[in-house]
């Protein structure tokens, strides 16, 4: 049996183990074991794809597999057989990449294969290169000519061991990929390749790089046209804090600008963190037929990935799909348009008048999605706070300060196990007199749009006890507020 199919087997009877219960509600999470990067995210065949960095034997990083949903509508997803697992001598594990419907019909995946050797009397050897698999969207043959691209493809002192990640798209009857490397002056790049058939690569050009600015390595590179403008992002490894736009380790940037079709000249105009919450890392987008791009990360940070629950049998999950738009040069993102299909149990509340600490009636809950609309104009009110998840112990807070117009979530009470990152800032702007705020809740995680998508916070909340549901608002003076609450029912 090779690793494969012992996945598939391994996958098939464990993860009836785990109730739906026990899972979030409308958020995708591993079959069974471990989650990290969503790669070949992609529309095949009038279905929707999404693959993941997958260890289905423990709830730990481990030797990396593909595994494999598929839906109609980003929001109920349906279990696959594992796709790839490292069953051939140039790799010791499938890393992440992208996927693509070919001009005949097939699923067209592209990822890095990493082989790690322990050789004798010589140093530990890392090699990444690309390889090829195709299949029906269900099953994925390798093709016989992999790797694709090696280090022979590589610009001049680039790491032979940091080159991973590629995203391919189609573009003027060529295929592209953009993938991170690490460049001779050790910090990212990302360099672009091009393809008539899909299978035979060129090198073209370094596409953008990192030159010691934004962190050190690049990695889960991704690149689009979108509102008359051409979009990087990005996942930068080991940054330092520049608040409040970046915080320290690892952060997924936007970098907004313009790019000539053709010779792929990149022009920088503008550079955002495109999520600041805790837990978000490694976003990758797709087209949809009509036009939509969507895009889905990792909804764990690397710096708490050893904080699994006790006694779980999966571990992380990845965002809400967003629907990204650009606006001022900045990237906009909101939760797919299908979420709202799934509403139930509305609760409406019109211009309601704050006054202290207060919990409403009918709103509460941990699947929900919630609408908050905070009316500043006649009110003196400088701070505002949301408590979500909470219990008579424990709450989650979310404290939107209206003179700095800053916005701080702090999950030091939300009864955390670990030791991990409680509380972190960022900037949003109070236009005309009112901020809006959206929330996701879903039982493991919190998911916040401030001011339709113009800033978004994810964060998960895997020890904060089911039972605490309660959700308080908080003003310092009166205000008036619009509150619409819905439960996601699946
Ligand atoms: C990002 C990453 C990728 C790599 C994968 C391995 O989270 O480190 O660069 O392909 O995870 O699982």
């Amino acid at each position: 049996m090779n690793r494969l199919e012992r996945a598939r087997e391994y996958e098939q009877t464990h993860k009836e183990e785990i109730s739906e219960k026990d899972r979030p509600v409308y958020h995708v999470s591993p079959a069974t074991g471990w989650m990290n990067d969503p790669n070949g995210f992609s529309f095949y065949q009038g279905k929707i794809h999404l693959f993941y960095q997958y260890y289905p034997y423990a709830t730990k990083w481990g030797t990396m597999h593909w595994g494999h949903y598929v839906s109609d509508d980003f929001i109920r997803w349906a279990f696959m057989p594992a796709a790839l697992a490292p069953d051939e001598e140039y790799e010791s594990g499938c890393y992440s990449g992208s996927a693509i419907e070919t001009e005949d019909g097939k699923h067209l995946i592209m990822y890095t294969a990493h082989l790690e050797k322990e050789a004798e009397a010589a140093p530990h050897m890392i090699r990444e290169t690309q390889c090829i698999a195709l299949g029906d969207g269900r099953d994925y043959v390798k093709y016989k000519g992999n790797p694709v691209l090696t280090s022979a493809d590589l610009p001049e002192g680039s790491s032979k061991a940091d080159f991973r990640d590629p995203k391919i798209w189609r573009e003027n009857g060529k295929y592209y990929a953009v993938i991170a490397s690490m460049a001779a002056d050790q910090s990212g790049q990302l360099l672009l390749y091009s393809s008539d058939d899909g299978l035979s690569w060129q090198y073209e050009k370094v596409l953008e790089a990192c030159r010691n600015e934004y962190g050190e390595m690049w990695e889960c590179p991704d690149f689009f046209r979108l509102d008359g403008k051409a979009v990087v992002i990005v996942s930068p490894m080991h940054m330092r804090e520049k608040k409040p736009e970046f915080h320290s380790g690892h952060n997924v940037i936007a970098i907004v600008g313009s790019c000539s079709e053709r010779t792929f000249d990149f022009v920088r105009e503008n550079i955002q963190n495109v999520d600041y919450g805790f837990d978000f890392y490694a976003a990758q987008t797709m087209e949809m037929p009509d036009g939509r791009r969507v895009m889905t990360a990792w909804m764990q940070s690397w710096a708490a990935s050893n904080c699994q629950p006790l006694h779980a049998k999966w571990f992380c999950m990845m965002t809400i799909p967003r629907e990204l738009s650009v606006r001022n040069g900045r990237i906009i993102q909101n939760p797919v348009r299908e979420l709202k299909k799934y509403r139930k149990n509305k609760v409406v509340y019109k211009g309601y008048n704050l006054v202290g600490t207060e919990e409403l009636d009918g709103i509460c809950g941990r699947s929900a999605d919630i609408e908050v609309t905070v009316r500043t104009e006649a009110s003196e009110c400088t701070e505002f706070k949301m408590l979500l998840a909470a219990d008579d112990n424990i709450c989650t807070e979310i404290l939107c300060n209206l003179e700095s117009e800053m916005i701080t979530v702090d999950r030091s009470c939300s009864g955390l196990r670990h030791d991990i990152v409680r509380r972190r800032q960022f900037k949003f702007n109070k236009a005309d007199d009112i901020v809006k705020f959206r929330v996701l809740l879903d039982r493991f995680s919190v998911e916040l749009f401030v001011n339709d998508g113009e800033q978004a916070f994810s964060m998960c909340l895997y020890d904060t006890p089911q039972s605490a549901e309660r959700i308080f608002f908080a003003s310092d003076k009166p205000v008036k507020l619009d509150v619409e609450k819905y439960d996601i029912c699946i």
